[in-house]
């Protein structure tokens, strides 16, 4: 069925350009599912359609050509096509605003944008992450307006840039304000993930944010111990091999490095304005996290006079292998060293959407100092033409 020509589908996917709505999108449609992307970001979308994802997704270029040609895949930037969806899922942003709090209004302002749309027996799946009890306020709200819908909670938990193949080999937490809300959801998941997790939605919503704060702790954790080992003149690589080694019960340590991204920092904030900001830990984390540039740098600075150099940043992504700058603390690194250096040059080999970033070449021939900020599979065999690499990552 050409969903373009009857208008009618089975999954609208609210923020479905996005970075957790795009594959979701694509992967439903690949299961069968008669899928409308709505989105506000007219960029996105018409890369979408013209069978480019907006941004790096293993094996989601050939997929979303895949389904485009089916013609399982809608696009819209208004919401009236949501009234034929049997499922309505929320992928939007669910920001932190400047007073380190959750921005709930934007939830609220997309379920009101929805609303005229709505009838009764859909069911709506938030799958943003989300601050503990809006599903059940979505309901309420809702139910407010004598909308009788289901409303259900199912955490997106994939690692971003893998999220087709996680979609479908990691387990999917259900949880529903009504049972009738978690059996529809379930339904749906069925044809996805391999396996369920039924949960509370308050639980679910704990579950995902722990999830995020609790790996980025772990990162705090070993970025700690490297300053504790570097102060003391000591390699914290060689320490972390030693102690790791056939230890089954640090397997699940880190190496140190870059810990940022647009969800595990943003979810600890997330947890603490829940807790009236009593999150002692995820607090720390935050301070060890967003600290290590400036500690890198202060090592630098003790033993080059950076003043004099032209300091080369390989990598500005989040993370290794990732297109994505946001809340990408090479950025941070770039400003502190900034002040410090005589000229700071940057480069990064996915990144297209930084007009500062230059050729691999000229950074590290015109650099007296070069950094590796994200350890790209494409820097493994790097020639630095004899040039100082600082190397966080590797030692
Ligand atoms: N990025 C990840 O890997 C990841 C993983 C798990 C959970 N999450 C969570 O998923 C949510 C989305 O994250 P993301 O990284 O996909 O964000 P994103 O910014 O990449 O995507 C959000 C999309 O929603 C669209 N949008 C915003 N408001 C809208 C509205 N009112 N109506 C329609 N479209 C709207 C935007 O245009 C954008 O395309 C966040 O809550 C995030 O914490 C993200």
């Amino acid at each position: 069925m050409d969903p373009s020509s009857s208008g009618n589908y089975d999954v609208c996917v609210v923020g479905g350009a996005g970075h957790v709505g795009a594959p979701l999108a694509i992967v439903l449609a690949q299961k069968g599912f008669r899928t409308l992307i709505y989105d506000l970001n007219p960029q996105a979308m018409e890369r979408l359609q013209n069978g480019e994802l907006p941004f790096l997704e293993e094996g989601g270029g050939p997929l979303l050509r895949e389904v485009l040609a089916a013609k399982r895949l809608g696009f819209a930037t208004t919401p009236e096509g949501i009234a034929s969806c049997s499922y309505i899922i929320i992928t939007i942003g669910t920001p932190i605003d400047e007073f380190q709090n959750p921005m709930l209004g934007l939830i609220q302002k997309c379920i009101d944008s929805l609303s005229a749309h709505l009838s009764d027996g859909q069911t709506i799946i938030l799958r943003s992450t989300i601050f503990p009890g809006v599903t059940d306020w979505v309901h309420q709200y809702l139910r407010g307006q004598d909308k009788r819908v289901h409303v259900a909670f199912c955490p997106e938990r994939v690692v971003q840039g893998y999220s087709i193949r996680e979609l479908q080999t990691l387990p999917q937490i259900i949880s529903g304000a009504t049972p009738e809300a978690e059996e529809s959801a379930a339904r749906l998941f069925s044809a996805l993930a391999p396996k369920l997790v039924r949960m509370a939605p308050k639980e679910a919503e704990f579950a995902k944010l722990f999830s995020n704060a609790y790996r980025y702790i772990q990162f705090a954790a070993t970025n700690q111990f490297y300053m504790m080992v570097e102060t003391a003149g000591l390699d914290y690589h060689r320490v972390l091999a030693g102690m790791k080694a056939d230890y089954p019960r640090l397997r699940d340590l880190p190496g140190p490095g870059f810990a940022a991204g647009p969800c595990l920092h943003k979810d600890t904030l997330q947890l603490a304005a829940f807790a009236n900001h009593q999150f002692a830990i995820g607090y720390s984390a935050i301070q060890v996290n967003e600290g290590l540039p400036a500690f890198l740098v202060a090592r630098l600075a003790a033993r080059y006079r950076l003043s004099e150099m032209t300091v080369g940043i390989l990598g500005m992504a989040f993370k290794a292998d990732s297109d994505d700058i946001r809340s990408s603390l090479s950025y941070k690194l770039k400003k502190i060293l900034r002040n410090q250096a005589k000229a700071v040059l940057t480069t990064d080999p996915l990144v297209d959407n930084d007009r500062d970033l230059l050729p691999l070449e000229e950074v590290i021939g015109r650099s007296d100092l070069l950094i590796l900020a994200v350890p790209h599979s494409a820097y493994q065999d790097l020639n630095t033409q004899g040039k100082p690499l600082f190397n966080i990552w590797n030692g």
